[in-house]
């Protein structure tokens, strides 16, 4: 019996007797059962650690890692380990994330690394304070409007705009590392960079999802000689199991253990990173030595939304993340998702609805902030919220044209046309708990898979600027979202850290493009409605709802909605959705759940 059948045999008397445990339990272990794991190379995330080798039993087995003191969950075993090794060695949160985003950038390229941006939410223990740090990559000085435009004004083919130097933004990751670290680490900035140097000195064994993304993208990669001389050396893609080395990452990061991020932004990889962008063979950038050298993490206060008693908080603008997590999960507030249960698919036609509604204000508002004015409050005031939810009708989809922004309280009065701007999926989320209570929930990219295609000193430049509108205007008005020099385009990355009277209960985050934000509010569903362990929560199979269609994990007993969403009105489309959930929940013990439809792990003691 599969999921929707059961809801159409007997839904009241099914929840009223099963309890939501069991349901969640139920349909959980039909995702462990559909969501296969990605094959390991024989004999390479194992040989790792015998830790690493019981994480990865226990992920396919749909169990959490459990641990007492400290806790860290990424896309990659051997980040996750050099995480570990920190935290175990009495660093914070902060430290460990010096040292897992540094391996990652090794291992995992494609997603994101020292030529990208990074957004953080961090909750320090001792004064009890949640932070958010902005590590965005900046539109160019010299960028102008019309930089996705062809000479007519049209906008420019996706893959057009992404590869070579035009779409390469200042990138903020190596200065939101030391940032962090300034601020909140314990242990010396050099060494924690050593995980990541000795590996990319002494080669590490290529996973399959690294070799597969290198497979399918050889003529991208190829456009560049010193990307395609890393991807494909001899003119053979590497593959999986192959042991890679990258000496000049280990230069880079001997030169930023030494000069901290400065050694980044000024000096010969400054100059190396503007003249690759500005002499991208067929698709020149305006990058800078200036921008570089100005480029700035911004700090600033989290958005924290209430759902059922907790406070739901993350990163504000420039990422529309928490903004449309907590507008998703506001609109809901009302619904008794805990009583209707995963089974059922009204409860997936009223998120999906909530979810088209949020997309919609998202569409016409979310921009950076210090460039364009926001409803920033308006858009999860309480009041507003129920509104939007007044719109909704249980068991029958609003028409596509009730689907349209709502009128939010304004900070200054102003008018925007909608959005028109497409995000594709790469990206990576790390969530950490260290053994002072200090929680770390940072999401990661370089946007598209393996970025501009640039690679230099080791490291592939991010492509961060196609995030921003392509057309400036629509409607005669002036889109939020349109690029400006200095600028940081719209996210929609939502680490997030989940709060219980003044104290973190989760963390968790996602790559995914703009499905992060479905990824993100569904499994906070899950684990608060539903009573998911985080496990299972990062194992249900997805059901994302952004505008237009409902996009239905494909394999798995999510397009088993399909005929009933269908009928309520929505027009369903199933398909993979590779999301990267890294989640923690923290109670009586830690216990991390890592996404199966990807390679990384939980770790902790
Ligand atoms: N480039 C993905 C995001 O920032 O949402």
């Amino acid at each position: 019996m599969n999921a929707f059948s059961r809801k159409e045999l007997s839904p009241k008397l099914f929840f009223a007797l099963s309890a939501v445990l069991l349901a969640g339990a139920v349909f959980a272990q039909q995702a462990a059962d559909a969501v296969a794991p990605e094959a390991a190379t024989e004999g390479s995330f194992e040989e790792i650690s015998p830790a690493v080798a019981e994480a990865l039993a226990s992920k396919a087995a749909g169990t959490p890692v459990t641990a007492q003191n400290w806790m860290v969950a990424a896309a990659n075993p051997h980040a996750v380990q050099a995480g570990a090794s920190v935290l175990e060695a009495g660093g914070t949160a902060a430290d460990a994330l010096v040292a897992v985003q540094t391996v990652l950038g090794l291992v995992e390229p494609q997603s994101s690394g020292l030529g990208g941006g990074a957004f953080l939410i961090y909750f320090d223990a001792e004064t009890r304070a949640l932070t958010t740090m902005d590590g965005r990559e900046t539109a160019p000085l010299e960028a102008t409007p019309r930089l996705f435009q062809d000479d007519a004004g049209e906008p420019l083919q996706f893959f057009d705009a992404v590869v070579g130097g035009r779409s390469v933004g200042t990138p903020g990751t190596p200065a939101l590392l030391e940032a962090l670290h300034r601020r909140w680490g314990k242990l010396a900035w050099g060494p924690l960079l050593d995980p990541a140097i000795e590996l990319a000195d002494g080669g590490f064994a290529v996973s399959p999802r690294l070799a597969g993304l290198v497979e399918n993208d050889k003529e991208r990669l190829s456009r560049f000689e010193t990307t395609a001389n890393f991807f494909y050396p001899n003119g053979v893609a590497v593959q999986a199991g192959d042991t890679l080395q990258n000496p000049e990452y280990a230069e880079t990061l001997r030169a930023m253990a030494a000069g901290g991020a400065d050694a980044f932004y000024t000096g010969e990889i400054a100059t190396d990173i503007v003249q690759t962008v500005r002499n991208a063979p067929g698709n020149p950038g305006v990058l800078s030595t200036l921008d570089l050298s100005i480029y700035q993490v911004k700090e600033r206060a989290p958005v924290c939304v209430s759902y059922r008693a907790h406070d739901v908080c993350g990163m504000g603008p420039p990422s529309s993340g928490a903004l449309t997590v907590g507008q998703i999960l506001g609109t809901l507030e009302g619904v008794d998702l805990a009583g209707m249960g995963p089974e059922s698919a009204t409860t997936w036609q009223m998120i999906g609805d909530a979810s088209r509604l949020a997309f919609a204000d998202r569409g016409r508002y979310m921009a950076d902030a210090d460039f364009v004015p926001m409803p920033k409050m308006g858009l999860v005031d309480p009041d507003y919220l129920s509104e939007r939810a007044g719109l909704l009708t249980e068991g029958a989809a609003l028409t596509e044209d009730a689907v349209v922004p709502g009128a939010p309280d304004w900070d200054h009065a102003q008018l925007w046309a909608d959005d028109i701007s497409l995000e594709l999926p790469s990206t990576s989320h790390i969530s950490i708990v260290d053994s002072y209570g200090n929680v770390a929930s940072m999401t990661t990219t370089i946007e598209n898979g393996f970025g501009s295609r640039l690679m230099v000193r080791g490291f592939l430049l991010n492509n961060e600027l196609t995030d921003f509108s392509f057309k400036t205007h629509a409607d005669g008005l002036p889109i939020a979202n349109r690029l400006e020099p200095g600028k940081r385009p719209r996210s929609s990355m939502a680490p997030t850290i989940v709060m219980k009277d003044g104290a973190p209960v989760l963390a968790i985050g996602s790559p995914g493009g703009s499905r992060i934000i479905g990824y993100v509010a569904k499994s906070i569903i899950a684990h608060l409605d539903w009573r998911m362990d985080v496990q299972q929560a990062v194992d249900l199979p997805h059901l994302v709802n952004r505008f237009g269609t409902y996009d239905l994990e494909e394999g798995t007993s999510a397009a088993d909605f399909g005929p009933a969403l269908e009928e309520m009105g929505f027009e369903v489309n199933q398909r993979g959705l590779t999301s990267g959930l890294h989640a923690i929940a923290i109670g009586s013990d830690l216990q991390g759940g890592a996404d199966p439809r990807r390679e990384g792990i939980a770790l902790g003691e």
